[in-house]
């Protein structure tokens, strides 16, 4: 039984082996302080932003599956991954809690206090796509920028030396499309709105001082 018809099918979760049971979607430990971030992303944004946005995801999330055990059983990933196989009651909530939970979890791994630039392959893969860093975070501010409304600017790897920069609505996302986003920078409003107001190229400009380079460059190696 493949995994979309398993999940149609409505086994139930009382048949379920207990290990396949996924426990409910949790909100990840935060890897750094508030604070950490400051000047540039200010303490109670982070704040806001991690125990109130992030937090409301999940217990939405989980409020949309707490009727559908079968659909709980799988990882958030794979929900997101195929949202045709949740059922139709609940896919657009999925869609949206699920992914922003998804997005926020990376996001917070994505930052931090930075220890120097891309490295390795990522470094070679900016410099052949964009022609340098400069010009590369150029390219993603632009993007950011001409994201209308709420949503994201995404990296993704088109190969093993190319990258390139996408946006997404809401919380949509390169996983949505069976692809998993090399790094991803928020620029809803309420990632910014208390320090910078409307000021998204502000953010966008600040954002870029604290993205953690090393994790990064970690992760495009492992995607490659
Ligand atoms: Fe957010």
């Amino acid at each position: 039984m493949t995994r979309r018809s398993w999940i149609l099918s409505g086994v139930s979760a009382a048949l379920l082996p207990r290990q396949m049971m996924a426990a409910a979607a949790t909100l990840p430990k935060l890897p750094y302080a508030f604070d950490a971030l400051e000047p540039h992303i200010d303490a109670r944004t982070m704040e806001i932003h991690y125990a109130k946005h992030h937090q409301a995801y999940v217990d939405n999330l989980n409020k949309a599956l707490a009727g559908y055990p079968q659909v709980a059983a799988h990882p958030v990933e794979h929900l997101v991954g195929d949202l045709n196989m949740v059922p139709e009651p609940i896919r657009m909530a999925v869609r949206n809690n699920g992914g922003g939970h998804m997005n926020h979890s990376l996001f917070w791994q994505i930052l931090g206090k930075p220890k120097g630039g891309p490295k390795g392959k990522l470094a070679a893969a900016i410099t052949k796509s964009f022609g340098s860093q400069a010009a590369f975070e150029e390219k993603l501010k632009a993007a950011g920028l001409g994201q209308f409304g709420s949503g994201w600017v995404w990296v993704t790897a088109k190969d093993a030396s190319t990258i390139q920069i996408e946006t997404s609505p809401n919380q949509d996302s390169p996983w949505m499309k069976g692809i998993t986003p090399v790094l991803g920078i928020d620029v809803w409003e309420h990632a910014y709105y208390l320090k910078y107001q409307n000021r998204r190229a502000d953010y966008l400009t600040a954002v870029l001082q604290v993205i953690n380079w090393d994790f990064v460059t970690a992760r495009h190696e492992k995607l490659v």
